[in-house]
């Protein structure tokens, strides 16, 4: 039977017998059969069309057709490891490399954002001799051992912090210890990585590195102050460690301003490692890291091969190189700017008409709607924020939460999110609130009438 004649009950069953059930479903108690994508629309096996809020891997929009063919073009022709001399994979890096700062300049392919920190992790480990991580508190890096140990979201359910892992908070000026009245957060927060640093010292410990997602997605769609990476970037290299940008959710684009969301950070700023996953293959398992040339000659130094059978194939670097040329051609670099700005403003209006809309912060298509109780405790609204991503999800809009109270509504959509498709959700967002908020006024009435 083609899979897509299937009913979704049907597969669902299937799914439930034969995955595991770590493997989770967007929607669990009602999830959907999506059988096709275009730009940033899904479609379910019914033919229903889903506006697609969340998805940043289909950066350039799904099944982009220039991205397809560049991929069926290289199949049709070789596909193979790098060990062979091709150039698919030197044009590839050449590209990339005009898109960084110049100290960026040696670049590793692999297949996964996890593959890319954990090489980012032992790069940083053969280059500075130590070997302790400071992360951001709530951060995710990845699904590896290696990685889950430098993820507060997965290892506080597990077997919690590890010797070596030193937790500074989230630079989060809505909730965190230094708000928007704050004269300094940005300096504020890096004494707190000072602090983890140097207690960290105190034990006999050596920092190796400190990783950060540029913007803190699944910490709640945060933006650190302008100023912070740099300053905790001095504490960290006075410590001999190394400062790693996680780009995978952020890069390439997304936040308009800047084709990588760590320049928001001052044109000076420089990580020593940037990783990059998800969008730079538009759903082609792609990714790569970049670093500097000493970081690369410590690891090389150690004379064993870096081996990857996957990574920086003819048809992964073909859609790599095929993503950068949408980017360019249909500037959504710009386009991102523009309509992250627009989506910002209609959010801002509504604001202004819901309480419960405590938050609302963003860069680009890169945004976070934090849902809160009340003003006065900023308690999350984690209820009422997981009852309008399912009435949303009836309107056919998929946006889903993050962020340590699961508050936080999170926008990061294929680029090609158009402006029509901001008026659109926003428009169901004010209808979805303003019915809640009927509903709550008219309980409270019964109540005080009973
Ligand atoms: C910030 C960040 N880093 C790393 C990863 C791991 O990437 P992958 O799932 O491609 O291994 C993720 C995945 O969600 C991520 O969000």
């Amino acid at each position: 039977m083609a899979a897509d004649q299937r009913g979704k009950a049907a597969t669902l069953a299937l799914r439930r017998r034969l995955l595991s059930n770590s493997c989770r479903l967007f929607f669990p108690e009602d999830p959907i059969k999506i059988v096709r994508g275009q730009g940033q629309y899904m479609y379910d096996e019914q033919g229903a069309e889903y506006i697609d809020c969340i998805n940043n891997v289909a950066h350039v929009g799904h099944c982009h057709p220039l991205v397809v063919r560049a991929a069926h073009e290289q199949n049709q022709v070789l596909n193979t490891n790098s060990r062979y001399l091709h150039d698919n994979i030197v044009d590839y890096a050449q590209r990339l490399s005009e898109t960084l700062p110049e100290k960026l300049c040696v670049f590793y392919f692999l297949n996964s954002g996890s593959e890319a920190n954990d090489l980012a992790l032992r790069l940083a480990r053969q280059y500075t001799g130590h070997w302790d991580v400071v992360v951001l508190d709530h951060a995710y890096h990845g699904h590896l051992s290696s990685l889950i140990d430098i993820s507060p979201y997965k290892f506080r359910d597990l077997d919690g912090q590890k010797e070596w892992v030193h937790v500074a908070p989230l630079p989060d000026t809505y909730r965190g210890p230094y708000r928007e009245d704050h004269p300094n957060p940005a300096v504020a927060y890096a004494s707190e990585v000072k602090r983890v640093v140097s207690s960290a010292q105190e034990k006999g410990r050596k920092i190796a590195a400190f990783f950060a997602e540029s913007l803190p997605s699944v910490g709640g769609q945060i933006i650190p102050p302008a100023g912070y990476f740099p300053e905790v970037a001095g504490h960290i290299r006075r410590a001999g460690g190394v400062f790693v940008a996680d780009e995978i959710q952020v890069g390439f684009g997304r936040v308009g301003k800047h084709f990588w969301a760590f320049q928001l950070q001052g044109e000076d700023f420089v990580p020593d490692i940037v990783t990059m996953g998800k969008s730079i293959g538009n759903g082609h398992p792609v990714a790569c890291v970049a670093t500097t040339q000493a970081v690369a000659r410590a690891f090389e130094a150690t004379g064993v091969e870096y081996f990857n059978t996957f990574g920086g194939s003819p048809v992964s670097c073909a859609v790599g190189l095929a993503v950068l040329d949408v980017l360019e051609k249909e500037q959504l670099q710009a386009h991102a700017a523009c309509v992250g700005s627009f989506l910002m403003e209609l959010l801002g209006q509504q604001k202004a008409k819901h309480p419960i809309l405590g938050d609302i912060r963003g860069v680009g298509l890169f945004i976070g709607v934090d849902l809160i109780k009340d003003e006065a405790t900023r308690m999350p609204a984690t209820e009422e924020a997981d009852y309008v991503v399912s009435r949303l999800k009836e309107n056919y809009i998929l946006l889903s939460t993050d962020g340590p109270g699961r508050n936080v509504l999170k926008f990061k959509p294929p680029m090609c999110f158009s402006l029509d498709n901001a008026r659109y959700v926003v428009a169901k967002l004010d209808a979805i609130l303003t019915d809640m908020e009927e509903k709550v006024r008219s309980c409270e009435t019964l109540r005080l009438h009973s």
